[in-house]
Parts: C-alpha cells; structure tokens; sequence
C-alpha cells in the first residue's frame, strides 16, 4: 500500500560573513540601488575558508535531524542537491553521510537551483513506494567560489548556504499533492559553468578564459523563469483540483524579487502567503527554497496541515513544483520519535 510522507525536522545554515551591497559596490561598478531594484537583493551571506558545501549541507542536516528527534542512524536515505560540490568526485552526499555518521545511501542531484525540489519529489516516491521511511533532503551551495567578482550582472546575485529537511512516512493524509519535473538543455548556454567537466577541463588557457566561472544570460534566465514558474504552479494546482486560495504558503526559488512578484500576482495568490527572503541570502540556488521552508518553519509560517506549493527553476534550463501537504499532527514513524517541535505548533 502507498505510504504518504510529510516533513518532520527542518534545519538551515548561512556562513556568518554578511556581504551588503554597498560593499560589493566598493570593488565592483554597482550600486545598492540598483541592486535592490533589479532583484530585491540586500545582502548575501559568503562563506568563509573553512565553509564549504559539505560542512554547510552537514550544519542543516544536523538542525533538522535535532528538530525531527531523530539521529544520524535512522536515516534510510541522503539526498544532497547541489551545483556546487565541493569534487566533481566523490559525490558530497558522501561526505555529508560521513560527517553526520550515518550509515544509508547517498546521493547528489545536481539539477541547478531546480535541485531541492527535484529532490524532496524524489524522497516522497521512496517513501510512498514503501522502500524507506525516513528520508534527509538537502540543498546546500557554495557559489561564491564559483564567481568571477568581475562580472557585475552575475556576481552580485548570489549567496552562499545551506538547507535540510527530513521527510518521514505517515499513514496520516499528507504529502505530495501533486508534481511537474521539467527540464530543457537547449537553453544550457545562458546558465553555464563551461569549465571543470570533461567537455572543457582546467587547462591554463581556460583558467585565463575565465570559463571555470559561472556565466548567465540574466535576460534569458529572466524570460524563462517568469514562464516556467507561472506554467507549472497552474500545472500543479490543476492537477491536484487545488486553487490559488487553498495554498497555504507559496515558497518559490528566490532569485530575483520582481520573478516571484510577477508569479504571485499571475498565479492569483496571496501576496501575504508567498515567503520572500532573497533580500537577506541572495540567490543560493538549490539552496533557497530549503532555507525559506525552514525559516518559516521556524517563524511558524508553515504549520501542521498546510498545503504548501514549491517551484524551482534554473540551470539546465530546468523546473519543478510541487504542492505538498503537513501532516495535521506529529508522526511517531517507530512508536518512538517524539516530535516536539511540531507539538508546539498544535498548541
Ligand atoms: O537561479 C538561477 C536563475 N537566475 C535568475 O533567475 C536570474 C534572472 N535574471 C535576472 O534576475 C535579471 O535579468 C538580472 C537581475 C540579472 C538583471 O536585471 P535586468 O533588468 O534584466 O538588467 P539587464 O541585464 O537588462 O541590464 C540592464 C543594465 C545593463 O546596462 P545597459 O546595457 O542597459 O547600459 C547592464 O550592463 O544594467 C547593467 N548592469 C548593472 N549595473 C549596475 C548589469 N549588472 C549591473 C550591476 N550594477 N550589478
């Protein structure tokens, strides 16, 4: 029989190192203003030497793990999204089941800013299949390494961080609503790293190219996402005959400000039930939906029955959304995992 899933623990890390704008605009031809404008975009949080995506990915995991009342040993499964590894090889879910001491499988989805959310679909199939019953899922990016802090329409966009879920079966009426996972590689130039796979290795003469950097067509990327998130948040809500009023909370990927802007109000949703936080991380790719979810979590933003609805877009190009629905009351998978945090919502 088909398991439903719902969130249990959530968890999320930003290096300690707050970069403003009118930082940025001491060493690079830009200004607040016109940061602020373009993206909403106030401040970003840039790692430091001893951040790096498995460290941040671990400090998430370990918060959500702490939220959900479980441990490292009762995870079945590790799911890591993320375009900003810390090798191309090993995979970092390895390092990240390593540091947290566990002992299940593990595995990196490297689907751009699109990652989470391809990954929180994924670890609902396991579970609903039967296969597994506590699964970690995180979105962890260190871009700032990736930079060329040369190329203003790139460089002051992003952020570095990390975010984590653990989903958990429940026979209670939860989980995945509905779902749409898109992707197309003919628009893979305006979004590209060209550098450090094997189509073009580091040599010295692509080092001096720059091309080990992310590079973006922000217009392109821009037009894109508009559509993909408008597109598939109407895919979604009609599939699972749900309208923009019954979404509890809107969670996109904060890239731009004036894109979940322009989303909310095509949609019909509730400006009010839409999370926003670009302005204080930037954008941290697969990172941002992770780190939203749980700030509101935390905030108490997202609570016990919810529906929420979760669109990603990016490098690929690709894009996914989700509506996902809280279980109403706390989950006790093994009769023995108290979920305190949760109670406390119910109260
Ligand atoms: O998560 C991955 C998905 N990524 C995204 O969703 C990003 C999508 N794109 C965007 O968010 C926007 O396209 C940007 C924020 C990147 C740019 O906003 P825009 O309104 O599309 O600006 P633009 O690229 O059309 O540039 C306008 C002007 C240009 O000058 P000219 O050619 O009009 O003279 C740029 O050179 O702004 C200039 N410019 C800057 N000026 C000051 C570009 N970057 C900067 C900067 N500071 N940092």
């Amino acid at each position: 029989m088909l398991k439903n899933s719902t969130i249990t623990g959530w968890g999320h890390y930003a290096p300690e190192r707050v970069v403003t704008n009118d930082e940025l605009a001491e060493t690079i031809d830009t200004s607040d203003e016109w940061i602020r404008t373009r993206s909403g975009i106030r401040e970003r949080h840039i790692a430091g030497p001893d951040d790096h995506t498995s460290t941040m990915a671990t400090r998430a995991a370990e918060m959500a793990l702490d939220r959900a009342g479980l441990t490292a040993a009762d995870l079945d499964l590790i799911l890591i999204a993320t375009s900003s590894p810390d090798y191309l090889t090993p995979p970092v879910s390895s390092q990240v089941q390593d540091n947290l001491g566990a002992a299940c499988g593990a595995m990196t989805l490297a689907v751009g800013c699109t990652g989470f959310v391809y990954g929180l679909v994924t670890a609902h199939q396991f579970i609903a299949a039967g296969s597994y019953s506590t699964v970690l899922v995180v979105g962890a990016e260190l871009i700032s390494r990736n930079l060329d802090w040369t190329d203003r329409g790139t460089c002051v966009l992003f952020g570095d961080g990390a975010g984590a879920v653990i989903m958990q079966a429940t026979d209670q009426k939860a989980g995945l609503l509905s779902h749409v996972l898109g992707s197309d590689g003919s628009g893979h130039e305006h979004l590209i790293q060209p550098s450090g796979g094997c189509r073009i290795p580091p040599t010295h003469e692509s080092l001096d190219a720059g091309q080990n950097f992310l590079r973006m067509n922000g217009r392109e990327v821009f037009k894109f996402a508009t559509r993909a998130m408008v597109e598939s948040l109407s895919q979604v809500m009609t599939e699972a005959g749900i309208e923009p009023k019954d979404i509890d909370l809107f969670i996109p990927h904060q890239a731009n400000a004036r894109i979940i802007e322009y989303a909310v109000q095509k949609a019909g949703l509730d400006p009010e039930k839409v999370i926003v936080n670009v302005d204080r991380y930037g954008n941290t790719s697969a990172a941002t939906i992770p780190i939203a979810l749980s700030e509101a979590f935390e905030a108490r933003r997202a609570k016990p029955g919810d529906t929420l609805a979760l669109v990603g877009f990016g490098a690929g190009l690709t894009w996914a959304a989700c509506l996902f629905q809280l279980a109403a009351a706390p989950v006790s998978p093994n009769g023995q995992h108290e979920h305190p945090a949760v109670e406390g919502f119910i109260a």
